[in-house]
Parts: C-alpha cells; sequence; structure tokens
C-alpha cells in the first residue's frame, strides 16, 4: 500500500491538530455537553473542529447537536483500507457551526467491530486536516477509550462533587499518573456550583490536581439544550456555563498559539548548513 493511501503521509507531518479527549470515571457526568459545547465554541475562531463519537455504544453527540448522519465509524472501519484523510470528510456530518462530526455506530452492538487500530488510523486522518479534534469517549478506561486516552495531547477527566464520582474520579486519576499520563490531564469540575457536601474548592486537594476547570451547574439550559439539540453556546451565549466553555476554549487557542510559535530550536543540520555559509552560531 502507497503512503498516500493511508492519510499518513507529507502534510500530516508538517500540521498535526490537537486532539483532546473528553473523559470521566462514571457515566452521566457532562462528557457529551462539554464535548459538544467545546468543539462549538472553538468553531467560532475560524479554525477547523471535529469531533469523534468515541463513545462507541450510544450516538449521543448527534443527538445532542440534531444531526442525522447517513454514515458512522462503523462504515469507516468496514472501508478503512480504502479510505484516506481526503476521503474521510465524506463519512462526517456537518453541523451548522462548521463542526465536522465522525458519528458512532446506530447500535450498541455494533461497538465492538471498532478495533483500536482503526481508531487510531482515523484520529490521525482527523488530526492532519482538522485543528481540533474533540473525543468524546466511553465510560472510564476501556480498551477503545484507552486508545483515544494514549493518542490525545490533552485528557480532560470530567467529575461532579459527588461522591461516588470523587472516590471514581480519585482512582482513574491515579491510573493515568501510574501510565505516566498526568501532565496531559486537566481536571474538569462539572456542575461546580451545584449544592453538595463537597465544596468544589475542596476538589482539587482531594484529587491531587492542580488548576481544575469549572463548569457551573445549569440544569435548565443543559436539558433544553439536548433536548433541542443546539449547544448552548450557540443560542445561550450570555450564561455562567456557556462563558465558562467560552473561556476554556480560549485558553486551549492561546496556549496552542503559544506552543506553536515559539521558536523551535535549530536542528543539527540546521546549525551545519549555516556554519558551513560561514553563519555559524557564536558561542
Ligand atoms: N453543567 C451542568 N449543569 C447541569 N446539568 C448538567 C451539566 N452537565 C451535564 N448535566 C446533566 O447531566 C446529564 C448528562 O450529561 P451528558 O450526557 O453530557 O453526560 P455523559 O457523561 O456524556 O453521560 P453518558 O455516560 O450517558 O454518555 C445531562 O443530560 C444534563 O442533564
Ligand atoms: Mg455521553
Amino acid at each position: 500500500m502507497k503512503s498516500s493511501d493511508t492519510g499518513m503521509e507529507g502534510p500530516l507531518k508538517e500540521k498535526r491538530g490537537e486532539m483532546i479527549a473528553i473523559c470521566s470515571s462514571k457515566g452521566g457526568i457532562g462528557r457529551t455537553v462539554l464535548a459538544v459545547n467545546l468543539a462549538v465554541a472553538l468553531s467560532k475562531s475560524n479554525i477547523q473542529i471535529s469531533i469523534i463519537d468515541g463513545d462507541l455504544q450510544f450516538n449521543d453527540v448527534s443527538l445532542a447537536m440534531d444531526l442525522h448522519p447517513t454514515f458512522t465509524i462503523k462504515d469507516v472501519a468496514e472501508s478503512i483500507d480504502t479510505i484516506d484523510k481526503h476521503t474521510l470528510p465524506s463519512y462526517m456530518i456537518r453541523h451548522s457551526s462548521g463542526v465536522k462530526v465522525l458519528a458512532a455506530p446506530e447500535r450498541p452492538e455494533f461497538a465492538d467491530l471498532i478495533k483500536p487500530d482503526v481508531i487510531d488510523r482515523v484520529c490521525e486522518m482527523l488530526l492532519a486536516q482538522h485543528d481540533y479534534l474533540i473525543a468524546d469517549t466511553g465510560v472510564g478506561l476501556q480498551e477503545n477509550t484507552m486508545q483515544f486516552i494514549e493518542k490525545a495531547d490533552q485528557i480532560f477527566v470530567l467529575t461532579t462533587l459527588e461522591m461516588s464520582a470523587i472516590k471514581n474520579t480519585k482512582l482513574m486519576l491515579e491510573t493515568l499518573d501510574a501510565l505516566g499520563l498526568k501532565h496531559k490531564v486537566q481536571l474538569v469540575i462539572n456542575r461546580s456550583t451545584m449544592e453538595s457536601a463537597i465544596k468544589a474548592s475542596d476538589v482539587p486537594d482531594i484529587l491531587g490536581a492542580e488548576n481544575p476547570i469549572y463548569v457551573p451547574n445549569d440544569f435548565q439550559i443543559v436539558s433544553q439544550s439536548i433536548n433541542i439539540g443546539i449547544p448552548f453556546v450557540l443560542n445561550q451565549g450570555k450564561t455562567d456555563i456557556a462563558k465558562s466553555v467560552f473561556k476554556m476554549a480560549e485558553q486551549l487557542i492561546s496556549r496552542r498559539e503559544i506552543s506553536l510559535f515559539k521558536p523551535k530550536p535549530a536542528s543539527i543540520f540546521h546549525m551545519l548548513f549555516n556554519k558551513n555559509k560561514g553563519n555559524a552560531p557564536q558561542s
């Protein structure tokens, strides 16, 4: 197979978007809500954003964005040997915001057909064509979710203030730490303003995680958003919850700009080349 058939050639080396995996130790914590709203908030900066619905048993991203995909990652998996980064977009569905979505299979039993190597290749192809790839993932640390986590540049671990969520999040963070992935982890305390015996401000200490992102509790806005399939950053932009997501998007973009424009250390070849031209750096 030619390298151009794999979507892994030339431009991939030059342009690689940033991948964010949205994870949680428990279900119903807010992964899909955050994935969808963060993607749409990022798209307002006129950059290329894609979402992969990596919660492979349930096609929740499509519901949250009122999308009706013709194809899903199952179709991609079935044709993976003939798909490249140029043909992959035809398997995706475009939201009115510009965000492109690769949907999860339409039935839970198809999830097992999606193997980690397919996830790996699909993510690489998407990263070659987009500035950000947001991966909604399944609960916990199962095999496919681990594939997303290992590929990601940033792992957003969501928790709420509930005791069981905190307990499981601690175990998840410890596991990610043991796997050497701690430096990629960003803790997100969702529903941080909800009434609870545990205060949001105590969570970083309990979990040993610094600088969490706080997303306030707003059940009415969130449930209405899911029911009508319109991410709240689009039609409720002035609410505190939308502002918290916009802030997250801004921080991601400014951090990425800084890292992209940071001067790279000169390569040995570059230094030799300059030396031969009499421009050797002064020591
Ligand atoms: N910040 C929030 N404020 C209020 N309610 C919220 C918030 N975030 C999420 N919710 C509520 O939690 C529910 C679950 O959210 P969501 O579907 O995003 O979670 P999930 O982690 O993707 O769940 P699943 O495990 O089912 O995929 C939403 O339907 C909403 O009612
Ligand atoms: Mg979900």
